[in-house]
């Protein structure tokens, strides 16, 4: 069951404005902060914008590809800070750590009947500008939540994306099977 809402989880793009209930969001934001990470670090922090006029601030760092999003009642930046995560292998784990909460949120967000689209179509340094967030931190990404909204309202270009097929890589090409 879980796989089936794991494939109908889709990065959609015709919100609506209808607004999400607190009980709604309280439960995303629970689901984000069960994510594994390495060593329980949850580098993690979710700065849940839905204040009209804080909503209109942060609309103005949006990229113009992503102006659709406007019309999502709820944004969730994730921001962390990079070196809050583990320091193994020299990688940027936090950056694993937020997605793996983000996708998270994503599922339970399906599995209450709404849409979320994860981007980074933004500018970060006008984002934490107008949200106040330190300096220290960067934002990972920018989640949109909302319940969907009606496609045909959404300019052609945005409803050429929203209408391309999904497609995945087969599971052949990225799958080795004991060994390279
Ligand atoms: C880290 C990340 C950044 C993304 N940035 C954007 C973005 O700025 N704008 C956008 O419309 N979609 C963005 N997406 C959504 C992807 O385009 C989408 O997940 C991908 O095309 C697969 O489609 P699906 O999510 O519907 O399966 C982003 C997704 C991820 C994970």
């Amino acid at each position: 069951m879980i796989l089936e809402e794991i494939m109908k989880r889709r990065s959609g793009r015709a919100f609506s404005d209808k607004p999400i209930s607190d009980e709604m969001l309280q439960s995303i934001l629970e689901a984000g902060r069960w994510a594994p990470s390495c060593a329980n670090t949850q580098a993690w922090n979710f700065i849940v914008l839905r204040e009209p006029e804080v909503l209109a601030r942060a609309h103005e760092a949006l990229s113009r590809g992503n102006a659709y999003a406007k019309a999502a009642p709820v944004m969730i930046l994730v921001a962390a800070k990079e070196d809050g995560g583990c320091p193994a292998h020299g990688l940027p784990y936090f950056t694993m750590d937020v997605g793996l909460a983000v996708e998270n949120m994503l599922l339970q967000a399906v599995h209450l009947g709404l849409m979320g689209h994860p981007t980074a179509g933004w500018n970060e340094e006008q984002l934490k500008e107008v949200i106040g967030i330190p300096h220290e931190y960067r934002i990972v990404t920018v989640v949109f939540i909302g319940h969907e909204g009606d496609p045909t309202l959404l300019d052609e270009r945005t409803r050429e994306k929203e209408n391309a097929p999904r497609k995945r890589r087969e599971l052949s090409e990225i799958v080795h099977w004991d060994g390279w």
